[in-house]
C-alpha cells in the first residue's frame, strides 16, 4: 500500500491508500474522488482519467507512452504534466504522490 494525494481544481485534498499494481484511475474510483470519469473503464481510449501529475513528481512518475499521447490530446487544458490516471501503476516509488484533477474531463 502506498499514499496518494488527489487535489481538485479548488485545492480541496483526499489522501488514500492505493494498493500497489492498481491503477491510479482504479484508486481514484475506488474511493469516490471527484474529477475523475473514467468512461471507457480504462483502456486508454476515453481521456477521462485526465489528472495534472505534481510537477516535483514527474520525473518519478515518468512521461507519457505513444498511445496516451495520442489520447491526451482529446483531454482539455492539457499541460506537460498532464497524464492519463488509468496509464499510471502505483509502484512503491508513488509513496506520497500528489495529482490534480481538472477543472472538467471530456
Ligand atoms: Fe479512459 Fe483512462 S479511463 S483513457
Amino acid at each position: 500500500m502506498t499514499k496518494i494525494t488527489f487535489e481538485d481544481h479548488t485545492g480541496q485534498c483526499v489522501t488514500v491508500e492505493a494498493k500497489l499494481g492498481s491503477t491510479i484511475m482504479e484508486v481514484a474510483i475506488q474511493n469516490n474522488v471527484a474529477g475523475i470519469v473514467a468512461e471507457c473503464g480504462g483502456a486508454c481510449a476515453c481521456a477521462t482519467c485526465h489528472v495534472y501529475v505534481d510537477p516535483g513528481w514527474m520525473d518519478t512518475v515518468g512521461p507519457p507512452g505513444e498511445s496516451e499521447r495520442d489520447m491526451l490530446e482529446f483531454a482539455n487544458g492539457v499541460r506537460e504534466n498532464s497524464r492519463l490516471s488509468c496509464q499510471l501503476k502505483v509502484r512503491e516509488a508513488f509513496e506520497g504522490l500528489i495529482v490534480r484533477t481538472p477543472a472538467e474531463q471530456g
